[in-house]
């Protein structure tokens, strides 16, 4: 639903206003329904990238069915925005075009983050056709060798191919390049924005890396994360202005820790393929480590304040947050 909707829609203008109230004062009981959805189309995936967590999880690989989508969506009135993008790569859920027409019938703002693999001239169409109001593209490099050693299984080849074939035909849809940061890429940055325009790309955003807690990726974090982030962040400013005299927007998130700025307890959600709800797409995305229920077998009404919902809330905000949420950038003084 755009500002314009909402201002002549009364309800939905007062929804406003509850959310910018819970955002800013973060209390424990919420009196609003979240209005912004992260939904799991799959937890399947077509590569291993070596930054990622899917490929090493142990959950057995499946696809959300869509009238399970649609039980879930229908339980969230006041949704303004919907991405659809998980732990996998959501042009595998055969059902994908279906659940962002609807969702885009619901005047929901809607996107999707693909690797780019699968999106051959059908797929390309049916995308288009169902009108998502961006796609986004990871691209992590602009060297062949770089980026295939980053994307285990890819073909640099074919994604440039398709994000070529995508970007000629996309009218209505915006196309926007992802790229994970990590000290294998860092040097891409200049390369990329060049490949871009000749791609006929214009916006790009670097996000950072997170590390799920997991050891493995510490040493990608240390450059881009840990210790660096101003001499990073001062860079990434140099690089916004070379992008821009090729027109070329160019933004970056997760770079630098914020100031307790986490707003998923209080207007967000993460919902899993298998219909539970959990803090956030960062580390709470795993329903194994913690949920706050299955919204296929209970109404987010009775989810989204329960004993679980308030406790993490008045946990966040204190001087000892959980323990999952140590390392995430959007904690303060975590990196
Ligand atoms: C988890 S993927 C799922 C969508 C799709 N499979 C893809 O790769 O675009 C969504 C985004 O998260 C990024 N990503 C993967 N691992 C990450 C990490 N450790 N930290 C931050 N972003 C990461 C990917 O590069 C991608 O742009
Ligand atoms: S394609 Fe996406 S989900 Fe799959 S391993 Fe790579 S980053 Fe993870
Ligand atoms: S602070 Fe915790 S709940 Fe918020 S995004 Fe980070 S890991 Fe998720």
């Amino acid at each position: 639903m755009n500002l314009k909707n909402l201002r002549k829609d009364p309800k939905s203008l007062f929804y406003l206003f509850l959310e910018a109230y819970s955002v800013r004062f973060k209390p424990k009981k919420v009196p609003m329904l979240p209005t912004i959805l992260q939904i799991e189309p799959t937890i399947n995936c077509n590569l291993r990238c070596k930054m990622c967590d899917q490929p090493i999880w142990n959950r057995k690989a499946r696809d959300m069915e869509f009238e399970n989508f649609k039980k879930i969506l229908d339980q969230f009135p006041n949704a303004r925005k919907l991405n659809l993008q998980g732990m996998g790569e959501p042009l595998l859920n055969k059902d994908i075009f279906k659940m962002i027409r609807y969702s885009r019938s619901k005047k929901i703002f809607t996107w999707i983050i693909t690797n780019g693999m699968l999106l051959n001239e059908n797929n390309i169409e049916n995308l288009l056709n169902s009108k998502p109001n961006q796609i986004f593209i990871s691209l992590d490099a602009a060297d062949k060798k770089v980026y295939e050693s980053i994307r285990t299984g890819s073909s640099y080849e074919k994604v440039i191919e398709n994000i070529k074939n995508l970007a000629e035909r996309a009218e209505h849809t915006q196309i926007i390049i992802n790229s994970t940061l990590t000290t294998d890429n860092f040097n891409q940055i200049p390369k990329l924005l060049e490949l871009l325009q000749t791609l006929n790309i214009k916006k790009i955003n670097i996000q950072g890396i997170h590390t799920w807690g997991k050891k493995q990726w510490d040493y990608m974090k240390e450059k881009t994360l840990k210790s660096k982030y101003s001499e990073i962040k001062k860079e990434l400013e140099d690089y916004k202005q070379k992008a821009k005299s090729l027109n070329i927007d160019l933004s970056y998130s997760m770079i630098e820790p914020t100031k307790n700025n986490c707003n998923w307890l209080w207007n967000s959600c993460y919902i899993t393929v298998d219909g539970f709800i959990t803090p956030c797409c960062i580390h709470g995305s795993d329903p194994r480590k913690f949920s706050f229920g299955n919204l296929l077998k209970t109404n987010i009404k009775k989810i989204w304040n329960n004993k679980a919902y308030q406790s993490l809330r008045t946990h966040l905000k204190s001087e000892n947050p959980p323990a999952f949420c140590i390392g995430c950038p959007e904690l303060k003084n975590s990196c």
